[in-house]
């Protein structure tokens, strides 16, 4: 998903807190507060049954949704993150879960999480471990790897905490693998809608996220960048930053 024609903004990661001192406890949204409820329920469902679908943003652009993709097996670049993952594997936002199906049969334990009942759906019926649920609730375990693939980078449209989520389900060396906008620049949040033949699905904080972003991002909350990748999709791997722990 490009930043083309997005008002470039600064990476809000710098102003949080670093991810050691920031880390949100289990089942909290900011500190204190709940989640707010998944309004991704719905959003992307049509999407997950197999609809064509495009997400608009709340600037104006459009991206067409890689929905062929998330029912296909996994293939071409997926095989780059998927060697990246030695031991257990936690696969956040995980759609109809071939990632969670290419990994069981490599024999890497893995789990997807997914808000949607749709998603939830299609990964049992493909065999894939999934737990429905908001990324944000308790997940149990810690993991070797937390994948973050397509845009999902771009959840809740705060990639700083998303991020510091995603950090907190890691075992000790672990790594959070992140899928980032072909454009390397890229960076905007704002809100966004999927938008299927059967009309729009609400709206939802979003954001987009080039590595050169990603990095800043990372690095204001602990975390440093181990590894990358660029095909026709593009990759970056997250490891708490040594002088971190
Ligand atoms: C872009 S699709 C992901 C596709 C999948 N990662 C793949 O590569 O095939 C985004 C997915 O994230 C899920 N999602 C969105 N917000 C979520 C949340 N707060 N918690 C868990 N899943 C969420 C949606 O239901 C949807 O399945």
């Amino acid at each position: 998903m490009t930043a083309a024609g997005a008002e470039p903004r600064q990476p809000d990661g710098a102003r949080g807190p670093t991810l050691l001192r920031g880390e949100e406890r289990p089942g909290t949204g900011k500190a204190g507060r709940r989640p707010k409820s998944p309004r991704s329920s719905t959003a992307f469902d049509a999407a997950l049954r197999g609809a064509p679908a495009r997400m608009v943003r709340s600037d104006g652009a459009e991206v067409v949704l890689a929905v062929g993709r998330w029912h296909a097996d996994a293939a071409d670049d997926d095989g780059w993150l998927l060697d990246r993952c030695t031991g257990p594997v936690v696969d956040l936002g995980c759609g109809p879960g071939r990632l969670v199906v290419a990994l069981t049969r490599r024999g890497i334990p893995a789990l997807g999480v997914d808000v949607s009942a749709a998603a939830a759906a299609r990964c049992r019926e493909r065999g894939a471990a999934v737990l429905r649920r908001d990324l944000f609730a308790p997940i149990p375990g810690r993991w070797d790897h937390v994948l973050l693939a397509d845009g999902n980078i771009g959840i809740g449209g705060d990639p700083a905490r998303l991020l510091r989520r995603a950090a907190a389900l890691l075992r000790p060396g672990g790594t959070v693998l992140v899928e980032t906008d072909p454009d390397p620049a890229a960076w905007w949040a704002g809100t966004a809608r999927v938008h299927t033949a059967q009309g729009a699905g609400q709206s939802l904080p979003w954001a987009v996220v080039g590595a050169d972003a990603l990095r800043v991002v990372a690095a204001a909350i602990g975390l440093e960048v181990v590894a990358t990748h660029s095909g026709p999709r593009r990759f970056s791997e997250l490891r708490v930053a040594a002088s971190s722990t």
